[in-house]
């Protein structure tokens, strides 16, 4: 039985239980219980669904395999981490994180003025803000106000202005001073398809030369208390262990010799994120060489090691890593609205009463197939195709004859498929990747998964029913964008199998899992689809909750925010219909208000047809 490489990617979140995935926990609802249980209320399109639980594991699974490596490695620093704003800054994502992360003091990370404000007025009080990304006076002037209202905030700076720019603002007010780190700039650089964040030529991180200057510049204004953190961020999704031994051994030596030239209160050595997620779901192509056992005990041996090495006291560690944290927590399920190839169903033969012989073979052979002869009329039915073309191209048979040929030998094939489906021969296989279905599903990849768009970066993706027929389909997923590049295509090194159903009897759902980090703000409103409704998922003993519903943006709105003005569009649109002729009054005001109706909901298909 395909099970869509469950086992690969999924963490033990998810299992495959009579026919349908469920989640794997306390009640166990299945995914397609909680679709229909929403999509009940009239709601159409695709839908974020988030399970807050997933959020809390994984803040537990980060605390207790560091706390597990700093006890076997009798380290004598603390374990401390923030979550990184810029991974997912949604509402209900960030209540879980704080609201599941107090317990450990788990802080926020901010980039950017905005993130700044929301780890200001989110972070409980205890927990750390660390800062990083360019910045100007006003945001460390911000920096300076959360410090002062009580946060326990530290602002990495990314080059030797930012460092004068702090010392301009203390000189400037009483405020308190944030705690200061250093990004340091490392030869060391990452591996995957994110590692652009260290080596030389980095953009963000002060070389030897300059973080020798600001320690300089600190002494000299008398600030070098202030100096509490070194950072480094080697790239997010760190594929291979190696690369991040070689920053920590340069990361490390470069904390013990700031502390020999009289960095006292340097105690916090923070190692980013990096953290890798596993997207695969075959098993020849893994995300990441090492599990978060491996990577936990690899910093806090190589810290300890550098430090004793060095007579140094160990450092507190610190991490950012958001994509471990959220990633699983969010599954985009997508309706399928229409699958391409029904065209060759079998209702719409239409034989004349004399048919060409080598179609009245054509339909024996379908009539007929079975396990013992299917290979051997599999290959009778290829041939007699090849002829009917040949035929065609010289006019001996017309357009209705070859489409009962195509239908035909499109329907042996796919018997001959499910005959085989145990024990396929290579001739099938290569006929079934040739024999593609084109699936349309009833989202935007450029806005719900952005990150295949732009990077190729696939996300697990499986029907969340029919599991315990096999999918035998090779299929191609469409978007409803209008653009091309809106089109997961079929990829024989990962193929992906789906099921041959019909929808006009039965609705079909596919669920891309894994996309809680980054898709949500990267998306974008290409053709104006917008983020789809979102719902968190509350699992209990007995039963789930369906929370938070926030709905996606209806038509008029996401006009607004592009900076139409919709009451403008909306009067326009109603003079035009008013002034039209050839319709009743009454069919103008039942026009109208079907018009209304259709503007207040979002632009995602509520049918095809
Ligand atoms: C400085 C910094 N910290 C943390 C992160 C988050 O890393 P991850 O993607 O592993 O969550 C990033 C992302 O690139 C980053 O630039």
């Amino acid at each position: 039985m395909q099970n869509f490489g469950l086992d690969i990617w999924s963490n033990k979140n998810f299992i495959i239980e009579n026919g349908e995935i469920k989640l794997n926990f306390k009640s166990m609802p299945s995914l397609l219980e909680i679709t229909q249980n929403i999509r009940a209320n009239d709601v159409k399109g695709p839908i974020l669904l988030r399970f807050p639980h997933l959020i809390q594991k994984q803040i537990k699974t980060l605390y207790s395999y560091f706390d597990k490596a700093i006890k076997e490695n009798n380290y004598q620093g603390s374990f401390n981490a923030v979550f990184p704003l810029k991974v997912n800054q949604f509402p209900s994502v960030i209540d879980a994180i704080t609201e599941q992360g107090a317990k450990y003091n788990y802080g926020l990370e901010a980039g950017s003025k905005a993130e700044l404000i929301l780890a200001m007025s989110k972070t409980p009080k205890g927990a750390n803000i660390t800062v990083n990304g360019f910045k100007d006076k006003e945001m460390l002037t911000l920096a300076f106000i959360a410090a002062q209202s009580g946060h326990n905030i530290t602002v990495t700076i990314e080059g030797l202005n930012e460092l004068e720019t702090i010392i301009a603002v203390a000189s400037e007010s009483s405020l308190k001073i944030p705690n200061i780190g250093i990004r340091v700039r490392l030869h060391s650089v990452g591996s995957g398809i994110w590692a652009k964040s260290g080596g030389m030529d980095a953009k963000f991180g002060l070389t030897s030369t300059e973080i020798i200057e600001a320690i300089k510049l600190l002494k000299s204004t008398k600030l070098l208390h202030r100096l509490s953190m070194i950072h480094f961020h080697i790239g997010s999704q760190i594929a291979d262990i190696a690369p991040l031994k070689k920053a920590l051994r340069e990361a490390g030596n470069i904390y013990a010799e700031l502390k020999k030239l009289g960095a006292e209160q340097l105690q916090n050595l923070n190692i980013g994120g990096g953290l890798a997620v596993e997207y695969d779901q075959h098993q020849a192509s893994c995300s990441r060489n090492y599990s978060i056992d491996e990577f936990s005990s690899s910093v806090v041996f190589l810290l300890g090691e550098i430090m004793d090495a060095k007579n140094v006291q160990h450092p507190n560690i610190f991490t950012e890593s958001g994509r471990f944290i959220v990633a699983s927590h969010t599954v985009l399920i997508t309706p399928v609205l229409e699958l391409f190839t029904q065209d060759y169903q079998e209702h719409l033969l239409d034989f004349k009463d004399t048919n060409p012989p080598l179609i009245t073979e054509l339909i024996e052979l379908n009539k007929l197939l079975n396990n013992a002869n299917c290979i051997e009329y599999l290959h009778d039915a290829l041939d007699h195709m090849e002829s009917l073309f040949t035929l065609f191209d010289l006019g001996y048979i017309d357009l209705q004859d070859r489409s009962n040929a195509e239908i035909l030998v499109h329907n042996i094939i796919k018997k001959a498929l499910y005959l085989k489906s145990a024990n396929p021969t290579n001739e099938l296989e290569q006929l079934q990747s040739k024999l593609q279905e084109r699936y349309l599903i009833n989202a935007s990849i450029f806005q719900s998964l952005p990150d295949y768009w732009g990077l190729g970066q696939h996300f697990p993706v499986m029907p969340i029913h029919h599991l315990n027929t096999t999918p035998l389909r090779a299929a191609s997923l469409w978007d409803i964008t209008c653009d091309s590049d809106g089109e997961i295509g079929f990829n024989p090194e990962k193929p992906l199998y789906l099921h041959d159903v019909n929808l006009d009897e039965e609705e079909y759902f596919l669920a891309f899992f894994n996309v809680g980090a980054y898709q949500e703000t990267l998306g974008m409103n290409h053709n104006l689809f917008t983020h789809p409704n979102e719902y968190t998922i509350n699992i209990t003993d007995i039963d789930h909750q369906i929370t938070n519903a926030i709905e996606s943006k209806n038509i008029l709105d996401i006009l607004d925010s592009i900076g139409y003005e919709s009451e403008v569009i909306l009067n326009k649109l109603k003079s035009d219909l008013l002034k039209s002729s050839f319709i009743t009054e009454q069919e103008k005001s039942d026009t109208l208000s079907k018009l209304e109706t259709f503007l207040q909901q979002n632009g995602y298909l509520r049918t095809t047809n």
